[in-house]
């Protein structure tokens, strides 16, 4: 049974712009519709998707019944769901943008004093003159938010300038910039393994770290995705957000309260205290692949030159990267000498994020075969945390050891369903929540360490390494960690 409406939730409208895109209909609608049926919407929010489609808002109901109801499975509560759902025509810079704003200020008459959310789930390079079409509408209250969603501009600069647009209209407290990884249930069990815990804080640092590996590997490709990616490449895409949060959330001090500013201030920390990577050093500390054809499970996929889409490659497709490894540096006390690799790539052997903490050896080794002991948080799939320790192989005689996982499986351990993170996220917005969404300084910082990586490559005038679909990578990521005697962990490839 779908839970009652909570009557201490606040009244929101929620207007998604981009609402009929394919953000909006694969993650954001799902996950308010999951957000309804556990009761977190008040029983008067509504979503009004605001989209160029020309639709009314039983077209929307109808195409949102057609395209998001068949994966949730029984969708219990479904109508009460679609009753909120609402659709206003707009263009946004275009000849019919008034008569949409007319249709969007009347929907909202009266409800000035509700929470009012804007969900900008479209280009960057409209949420400028959204913001200011919305406060030249008079939309914009003193209750209202704005959620951006990445990418949030191609480098600082263009960042910059987006943030002092959007920033013109509203005041930082109400701008919620999104980075969906920091949704994920085992993103936030890494603040609660490290901060309600005792045992690991005495080690989490250069004494018994050896170094950390943040993965995030995709099967997929970029079908139908060029026009973005030839001008993104995988570090925009994936590294500076949603790698360098989770460097972040490893690498900060603890915070002195759960609470919005100080978490964020010890993010920030991290990103302004890691080395920049300048010059030929960008040859060294990073490396960059695309990938060409090859085999992915039974299938033979196409390299990334050759993928479906509307428009042929260009020189631009010739250079992006579609793989991406960094070896970054954090300089302070805590983490002085101790390597994080980076990497992120598509169409590698398996769809596997997570963070592995490696330590050092034991100071003494008193039993032949020790191999140090490995810490790892899975994200996705099969969310967990597993700590590989040594035990001895039962048996009389001469002392065996062997690598012994604990494990802890979300999945075994708690029978309630893991949410999206998306819910997680359109919850905190809709509770006026920010500590999970990244600060202008946060962004701007780690735009400011990624754009000299970028400088580099683009001045080089060199292509990114190839490496077949289904490997792990180019050549380069390995000898990234060879060159000082560690390989990658790779147990979820084999
Ligand atoms: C998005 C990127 O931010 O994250 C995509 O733009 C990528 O290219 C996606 O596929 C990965 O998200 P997840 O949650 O599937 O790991």
């Amino acid at each position: 049974m779908p839970v009652q409406p909570s009557a201490d939730r606040r009244a929101a409208d929620l207007i998604i712009f981009g609402g009929t895109g394919d953000l909006s209909m694969r993650k954001l609608l799902p996950a308010l519709y999951h957000c309804d049926r556990d009761g977190r919407l008040s029983e008067d929010t509504r979503i009004i998707a605001m989209s160029r489609g020309g639709l009314d808002d039983a077209d929307f109901r109808g195409k949102v019944d057609a395209e998001v109801r068949p994966a949730l499975g029984d969708a219990e509560g479904w109508d009460r769901f679609v009753n909120r759902l609402h659709h206003v025509s707009v263009d946004v810079g275009g000849p019919a943008e008034p008569a949409g704003w007319d249709a969007l200020t009347s929907l909202l008459a009266g409800r000035e004093d509700h929470d009012r959310v804007f969900y900008l789930a479209s280009p960057p390079m409209t949420f400028g003159p959204f913001c200011h079409s919305a406060y030249e509408a008079g939309l914009v209250t003193p209750q209202s938010r704005v959620v951006l969603e990445k990418p949030l501009g191609r480098d600082l600069a263009s960042a910059q300038a987006i943030n002092d647009e959007v920033g013109a209209i509203f005041d930082e407290s109400q701008i919620f910039r999104i980075d969906h990884y920091l949704g994920k249930e085992t993103v936030q069990n890494l603040l609660v393994l490290r901060f309600a815990n005792v045992f690991l804080e005495p080690i989490w640092n250069s004494l018994w770290i050896d170094h950390v590996q943040i993965t995030a590997a995709e099967t997929v490709g970029t079908p139908g995705r060029r026009g973005y990616y030839d001008h993104a490449g995988a570090l925009r895409d994936m590294v500076q957000n949603h790698l360098l949060q989770l460097l972040c959330l490893v690498a900060m001090e603890p915070p002195s309260k759960n609470d919005r500013e100080a978490v964020r201030d010890e993010k920030v920390k991290v990103l302004e205290s890691l080395r920049p990577i300048v010059g030929s050093e960008v040859d060294r500390f990073t490396v960059r692949g695309q990938y060409t054809s090859g085999r992915l499970g039974d299938e033979t996929v196409p390299g990334y030159l050759d993928e479906p889409d509307s428009t042929r490659p260009t020189a631009a497709s010739h250079r992006v990267e579609t793989f991406a490894a960094v070896r970054a540096e954090v300089k302070n006390w805590r983490w002085a000498g101790v390597p994080f690799y980076l990497r992120t790539g598509k169409r590698l052997p398996a769809r596997q994020s997570e963070i592995v903490v490696q330590f050092k050896d034991v100071p003494h080794a008193i039993f032949a075969g020790a191999t140090p002991n490995r810490l790892v948080l899975r994200l996705q799939p099969d969310e967990g945390i597993h700590l590989r320790l040594m035990a001895k192989e039962p048996g009389a005689g001469e002392v065996t050891l062997r690598p012994v996982p604990l494990s802890l499986s979300f999945a075994d351990t708690f029978t309630t369903r893991v949410p999206d993170a998306y819910e997680r996220l359109l919850t905190d917005v809709l509770a006026g929540n920010p500590t999970l969404f990244m600060r202008r300084d946060e962004v701007e910082a780690a735009w400011r360490w990624i754009d000299p990586i970028i400088a580099h490559w683009e001045g080089s005038g060199m292509s990114p390494e190839p490496y077949p679909a289904g490997t792990a990578g180019p050549a380069g990521a390995h000898e990234l960690l060879a060159r000082s005697d560690r390989t990658w962990h790779e147990e979820a490839f084999e």
